[in-house]
This record gives C-alpha cells, structure tokens and sequence, in this order.
C-alpha cells in the first residue's frame, strides 16, 4: 500500500499531478482543499462568522460533501473562506479524522492539500510539495475561471493568491510548507506531463 502526499500552493499543478498520479496507480485520490471549501461554504451559507471556531468546527463535523457541486467550491469566495476556516485549529481537528481514514485505505492513496506530508500522513511513502511563481499561478487560475465564465482580472488574482499564501504560510496551526523529504517541483516552466514524468519516476524509486 502506497500513500503518495502532494502539498503546495494554489494553481500550481499539484491537483493535476495528484489525479494522474492516482490513475497510474489506480488508487483513490483525496482533494483535501475541497473540504476546506465545503466547510467555508456551509458555514457563509449559514451565516456562521469566519473566526467563530465552535461553530465552524460543528459544521466541518457534519460536513456532507455531496451538497456541493465542485462549481461552487471553486469561487475565489470559496478559497478565500476556505484559507479562513483552515486557520482555526478545531476545524482541521474536525476535517483530520475524515483524511486519515481516506488514506489508510488497503490499496494506499493519494492525497493534495497543505498539509499532508507534514501533518496528516508524516508517514506517507512518497512526498511532494509543488509551486511556481506567483504570476505563472495567478495566470493559470485566471484562465480556469474565464472557461468557468467567472472572470477576474490578472492583477486582481496576483493580489488574491499573495493575500493567501501568506495566511496559510503564517497560521500558527499545520502553516503550508513543505516536509522535510518531499521533492520540490517548480512548475513554473513545466507541463503537466513534465510534472508527471518527474513525479513519477521519484515515486517508482521511493515507493
Ligand atoms: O487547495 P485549495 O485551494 O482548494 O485549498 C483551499 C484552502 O484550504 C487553502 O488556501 C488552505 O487554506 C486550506 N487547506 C488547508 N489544508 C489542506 C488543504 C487546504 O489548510 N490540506
């Protein structure tokens, strides 16, 4: 059994590597951010207050997933609530139960997020942590959302995902960085297959 961690920054291929990798392997992948999301999302539609961490926390516990359409999740409000909610220790309490089960699935996993190599699976066999700059992010992300027909501007998402990464950088609770035996991909001038390639070759020997 083979638990592959992918962390890293938004936009950075880390979901795209994380998919392929899953499909290679043909284990089940686990998108962690999108738990994040849900909870950000359940918690805005109940008016709940973002730093409000009992009641964030009691709605991460109920979470039911199937309520959100993966549409919804992928709002820039979405990410903005998610990188809230993840600050708040109780929250991520609530959500790591859910993440350790999914990975100790008999045939492994993959799972991308934050924190994975680092705090949910310290024990994951083979470790990841993939950026880029934060132009070449900001680009990619912007384009994701002109096909989603919610367009924003380029410098507008530059601010945003700076806004981000220092948040999830700085909390005082599983901060975004990468663990000390994950190879580093820079993105910034590869391809998804180049990703891929790289990735898997490190995976066959490590795993
Ligand atoms: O990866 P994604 O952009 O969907 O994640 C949304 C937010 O959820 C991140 O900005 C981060 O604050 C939080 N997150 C986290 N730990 C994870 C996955 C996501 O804190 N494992």
């Amino acid at each position: 059994m083979m638990i592959i961690a992918i962390d890293g920054t938004l936009a950075s291929g880390k979901g795209t590597l994380a998919k392929r990798l899953a499909a290679h392997f043909g284990v089940p992948h686990m998108d962690t951010g999108a738990l994040y999301r849900a909870t950000g999302v359940a918690a805005t539609i109940a008016g709940v207050d973002l730093t409000d961490e009992e009641a964030c926390a009691e709605i991460a516990a109920k979470l039911d997933l199937t309520l959100y359409p993966d549409a919804d999740l992928r709002t820039a409000e979405a990410g903005q609530s998610a990188s809230k909610v993840a600050a708040l220790s109780k929250v991520r309490q609530a959500l790591f139960e859910l993440q350790r089960s999914f990975a100790g699935q008999k045939g492994g996993a993959v799972l991308d997020g934050r924190d994975i190599g680092t705090v949910v699976c310290p024990e994951a066999d083979v470790k990841f942590w993939v950026d880029a700059s934060v132009e070449e992010r900001a680009r990619r992300r912007c384009m994701e959302l002109e096909k989603a027909g919610k367009p924003i501007s380029l410098e507008q998402m530059i601010a945003e995902l700076r806004e981000r990464d220092i948040r999830d950088k700085t909390r005082e609770v599983a901060p975004m960085k990468p663990a000390e035996d994950a190879l580093q991909l820079d993105t910034t001038q590869m391809g998804p297959d180049d990703v891929f390639e790289t990735a898997l070759n490190f995976a066959l020997k490590k795993g």
